[in-house]
């Protein structure tokens, strides 16, 4: 059996990337500080708690479990974090991957298959976004992942690594089976943060605006199922196995959803009315952003297999199994 280092793997996407590694016949082992991660995330593998800025202990954890390859999701993921604390960003997902990747060098692991954002782009020129529409990142978040993708290429043109970017856009969903979801504290994205607004724990869903030029008026993105990204992770490893190429590739459903589609989805999926409160528009979100998977398709064989209430359903199912298992804990 192979072995994949999975650094984050105890986070949202990278739990979920454990149990698809496991389920394809490899073996994960998590290296996270479970700093937002969760120890019951860990269900597939071994655990090794440590920082990604801890080159010794890296090393150390790589030369015992000897993996064919390192999956990185590790980072800070707040965009507006980023934006009151850049060092610390910067820190946490420029510095600390290039522990990473020296770590991998000095232990002669060559592949590695990074969890990049659409981020990297900024505003978009023109939609679906393909991979090769200029990076002008807006934040010190998409800077970072920007960073780290040169870096990479920069790697790959060397011939000392290759790598796979793989641009997520909105991640959502959760496990079908309710063993892992989403867990973030605190909780900022829209799906979830919706969900709470149905089943009565935040008290409305604020849409910030609603005079966008789009069919609706709200903002509208390209949700796609954790479980499809998580194949993707997958698909990525098997294509540097077969010697492919280093690459950066946009992982969406190509199909927009606004604001008030998603509502109407959780409507539908609960049978509960998500309130709502109207508020102004929030500086920096583009009206729209939608991902032009053919690459993805061409190079990595990965279409997206859940719609949109089916990415719902599984996240409220989550949701409804959290809630039991804090009422129980009290
Ligand atoms: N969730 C999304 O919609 C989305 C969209 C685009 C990109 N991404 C990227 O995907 C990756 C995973 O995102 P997520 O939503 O699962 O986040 P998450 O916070 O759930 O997972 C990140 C994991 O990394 C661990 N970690 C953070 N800093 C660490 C450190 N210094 N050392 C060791 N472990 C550390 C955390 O404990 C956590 O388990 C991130 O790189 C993020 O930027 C996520």
């Amino acid at each position: 059996m192979q072995t994949v280092l999975v650094v984050g793997g105890a986070g949202y996407i990278g739990s979920h990337t454990c149990m698809m590694l496991a389920d394809r016949g490899y073996r994960p082992v998590v290296y996270d500080d479970l700093s937002s991660g969760h120890a019951d995330f860990v269900q597939w593998g071994a655990l090794e708690v440590g920082d990604v800025g801890d080159r010794r202990r890296l090393e150390a954890v790589i030369r015992h479990h000897a993996p064919v390859a390192v999956f990185h999701l590790a980072a800070l993921t707040g965009v507006g974090e980023s934006m009151l604390d850049p060092l610390s960003t910067y820190r946490a997902n420029v510095a600390n991957a290039i522990e990473l990747l020296a770590a991998m060098r000095a232990t002669g692991i060559d592949k590695l298959v990074f969890a990049s954002s659409c981020a990297v782009f900024g505003p978009a020129d023109r939609l679906p976004l393909v991979e090769d529409h200029p990076r002008r990142p807006i934040s010190p978040y998409g800077r970072s992942k920007a960073m780290i993708e040169e870096v990479l290429e920069d790697l790959g043109r060397s011939g000392a690594l290759r790598s796979v970017s793989l641009r997520f856009f909105n991640a959502a969903g959760a496990d079908p089976k309710g063993r892992i979801g989403e867990r973030h504290r605190p909780e900022t994205h829209l799906i979830p943060v919706a969900i709470e607004a149905a089943l009565g724990d935040r008290a409305n869903f604020q849409v910030f605006g609603e005079d966008y030029e789009t069919r609706d008026g709200t903002c509208l993105r390209d949700y796609v199922h954790v479980l499809d990204l998580a194949d993707a992770f997958v698909r990525a490893l098997e294509h540097l196995m077969a010697g492919g190429e280093t690459l950066a590739v946009n992982l969406g459903r190509e199909e927009g959803t606004t604001v008030r589609e998603v509502l109407a989805s959780i409507e539908r999926v609960s049978g509960r009315t998500v309130p709502v409160a109207r508020a102004p528009r929030r500086p920096g979100d583009p009206a729209a952003l939608t991902a032009c998977a053919a690459r993805a398709r061409a190079v990595l064989g990965w279409t997206s297999r859940y719609d949109l209430d089916a990415i719902v359903r599984s996240a409220f199912d989550w949701h409804l199994r959290e809630r039991k298992r804090r009422d129980a804990a009290g």
